[in-house]
Formats: C-alpha cells, structure tokens, sequence
C-alpha cells in the first residue's frame, strides 16, 4: 500500500525530560517523585535511574545536529518542571529555564519546530509532599509554572501541550501504583484525574491571557477498547474500560462533562467538584495529541477496578508483550474527528520496543520496527485520505531512553543509545524513516 502525506506534514520524533535529559542534581534542578521513585530500591527494573540515561542535558547540540541529519521537521520534547521551578512553586530557576533557551534556539536554528510539553511526569516531589495532583493546589501551581514557560520561552517557541498522558498519571500513579508516585488509592486516582483536567484547562486560559502567539493542546493516550468474548457482559465490561481509558479524558475536554455510565458507579470516591470546574476542563485547545500503542480486550471480573480486567490482544506483540494492531490507529483518528469533531490532531506518540543489539557490522537492524512503523503509518495515511485532519507525527522516540518501571531495558529509539560511553548509532528504522520524511510517504 502506498500513502502520500501532504507537503506541510509535520514529521518528527518524541522524547521527554526525564527520559534523556540525565543531569538529575544539575544547575539547581529540584528533585522530582521520578528521582525518588527510580531511587526507591524495587520500583524500577534492575533500579535503573535517570541519573545520566541519555545525558541529553548535555548532548543536546550533539542531538540536534542528529534531528538535523536525518531531515526532522519536528520535535516533541518536555520541559521538567523541577529543573524550573525547584520546589513546584515560587523561585525560578534561571539556569534551568537557559537550558531550554539554548534548546529551542537550536532547533529553531536548524530548521525543526519544537513541540514542548509541559507535564511528562516528572511532578516536582515538593509538591507530592504537600499532597501531589490528588491536591487541587498542584493544578493552580502547575498554571503558574506554565505561565512561566509562556513569558520565557514563547517568543520562540509557539506549540505548546499542557500534560502527557493524564490517564496514566492518575491511574498508573495513584491506583495500580507502578508509575511514580505509587499510590494505590480509588479516590487518590480519581482526584487527581480531575485536578489534571483543571491543572490543563487553567494553563491553557493562562496562555490566552499571555497574549503569546502559538498553539496549545494536550496529548491522551487513547484505545480500542474491545470485548474479549462476544457474551453481554464483556460488552458491557469494554464500555465501562471505554470511559475510563478514553472517555473519562475526552468528554471532559469536549464535552465538559464526565461519562455519566461509570460516573454512577464512581461517585461515592469522587473529589469535590466546584461549579465552573467542568467548564474549566472544557477549555477549547487549538489541537488534540493523540498516542497510540495498542488496543486493549476487556472481560468482566468483579472485584477489579470497574469490574473490568484487560488484557492484550491474541496478535504478534512486541518486545514489551504490546499487541501489534495497526487498525486501532485508524480507529482512534476517526472516532476523534466523528465523535469529537477534533479539527487538529498531531499524533504525539507511536513507536514499538525491539531487543535491539549492535551487529558485527557495528550497525543496528532493526526489521521489526520498520514493519511496525510502516504499517501504523499506512493506517495514518488511509485516515487522511479519508478526511481526519492529521498535522503531525511524533515517532517514540528519538533513541533508546529510560522507559519507566521498565528502565533501560525497553529500547524504542530509531537511534541506539550505547549507554556506557552514551554514544548514539542510528538504527536502521532511522535511515528508513530518514526517507520517509523526504519523501512525505511511505509504501
Ligand atoms: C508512553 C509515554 C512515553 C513512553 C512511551 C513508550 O506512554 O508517554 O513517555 O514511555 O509510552
């Protein structure tokens, strides 16, 4: 199958702060609750930290020239709240906010639009001891650190997205507990769920009233969520995941209400809810930032979290046990655009682990992930060709990094971080997406 792009599409790669930047103690960067997650013994694999990962902090001209290389026209990077403002709140930390001065400019001089996102996880962790996002202080603290952002860097850098992922940050955080802070609490979940939706839609009213120029919208990791047998109760099961994983996210946004199916069974755990609050969540954006790995299979199970326990589907997986299902892509973009009548969506994320390894010929093949990328972008080309208004696509990632709980054993970079002398080797799926990007398709 062969897909043409329009000219103007935006071709780039992902990273976040925490995931490459290293430099953890750094020119006055405060500690985050990743700092002190990783470095709590048995949270991380192998205890794996972002002490160093990519040494970004330090390579980032090194990185560029690499971007420039290969012919990105964009970049999606975050800035680390801590390393700005230390505590979460009040000073500001003039060496950390240079840093991203140097950065953008950079980019800026070579050509790639930077794409910032302000919250990739690393919470200040002087804010998760007055409470993290279950407080509804954390939401105003995160607007003024945004409005921070705005007044230093936004002369220059004019694509802005408010939080990576909230679903993971409220649920992987503060329920299942396997993402930092660790928290196994319902209403902790739901509490901060709803502190993100007023932590985004606050900082996005903040940049209308900076007067700066430029584009805001947030990235949401979104699925097909299908039922794994056909019986009424599956069904019913992959409904209530649907709100939860997706709708619990996008009605809010869209819609400025929550889901009302599991908001029913939720209520009793629910923060308080002031008047204005769904409003607030309800804040139009200039743009929506889709993720897309896999779809998830949903089976009633009572005593789970809903009801609900999901599972990967019966396909080919990658290294990390994620389903391949390129048909969730398209599904995700149509519904979006149907359902939502989303008018610009970037894909902010999308990527696959492989077990990758330097080859006697000193390079990395990397076949596996070529397929994957090849087929998930025949999937964005169709839903172009069929009316979605796709801007951009954001490869995860540029290189191999500290991917979370899984440390640096989850390799999902186009270039291969040699991690001892932290050198960069461009895989193969580099030099194919290299072409990619010149000639705006694939196939
Ligand atoms: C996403 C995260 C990103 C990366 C990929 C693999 O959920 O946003 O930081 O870890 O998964």
């Amino acid at each position: 199958m062969s897909k043409q792009f329009p000219a103007d599409f935006l071709w780039g790669c992902a990273t976040a702060s925490y995931q490459v930047e290293g430099a953890a103690h750094a020119e006055g960067k405060g500690e985050s609750i990743w700092d002190r997650f990783s470095h709590t013994p048995g949270k991380v694999k192998n205890n794996d930290t972002g002490d160093v990962a990519c040494d970004h902090y330090h390579k980032w001209a090194e990185d560029i020239a690499l971007m420039q290389e290969l012919g990105l026209k964009g970049y999606r990077f975050s800035l680390a709240w801590p390393r700005i403002i230390p505590t979460g709140r009040g000073e500001i930390n003039q060496r950390g906010l240079d840093f991203y001065n140097r950065l953008v400019d950079g980019l800026l001089e070579a050509g790639i639009t930077p794409f910032a996102t302000l919250y990739h996880w690393d919470l200040p962790q002087a804010l998760q001891d007055r409470g993290g996002w279950p407080s509804r202080d954390t939401a105003q603290a995160f607007a003024e650190y945004a409005s921070v952002c705005y007044e230093a860097l936004g002369d220059r850098l004019q694509n802005w997205i408010t939080l990576n992922e909230p679903w993971v940050v409220a649920d992987l955080g503060y329920r299942e507990g396997i993402f930092a802070p660790g928290h196994q609490s319902v209403p902790e979940t739901l509490a901060a769920a709803h502190h993100l939706h007023l932590a985004s839609g606050w900082a996005v009213q903040a940049f209308r009233e900076s007067g700066q120029a430029g584009k805001i919208g947030i990235t949401l990791n979104l699925a097909p969520i299908q039922p794994l047998t056909d019986s009424e109760a599956d069904a019913g099961a992959a409904d209530r995941y649907d709100q939860w994983l997706n709708r619990w996210w996008l009605d809010p946004i869209f819609r400025g209400a929550y889901p009302e199916g599991i908001h029913a069974l939720l209520e009793a755990q629910m923060p308080e809810v002031r008047e204005g609050d769904m409003q607030v969540a309800n804040t139009p954006l200039d743009f929506l930032g889709l993720n897309y790995y896999f779809r998830q299979m949903a089976e009633q199970a009572p005593r789970e979290f809903l009801d609900v326990k999901v599972s990967y589907g019966s396909g080919p997986k990658t290294a990390f046990g994620w389903e391949i299902y390129p048909e969730g892509y398209y599904e995700m973009m149509t519904r979006l655009a149907r359902e939502y009548g989303v008018e610009d969506l970037y894909l902010t994320e999308n990527g696959a682990a492989y077990n990758d390894v330097i080859a006697a010929d000193g390079e990395v093949h990397d076949p596996e992930r070529i397929a994957y990328l090849q087929a998930h972008l025949e999937q964005v080309g169709r839903a172009i060709q069929d009316g979605v208004p796709v801007r951009g696509y954001f490869l995860w990632s540029l290189m191999d990094n500290f991917e979370w709980a899984a440390g640096f054993s989850m390799r999902f970079g186009i270039v291969y971080s040699d991690y001892p002398t932290l050198r960069r080797i461009p895989k193969d799926s580099a030099k194919w997406y290299a072409e990619v990007m010149a000639r705006d398709g694939v196939g």
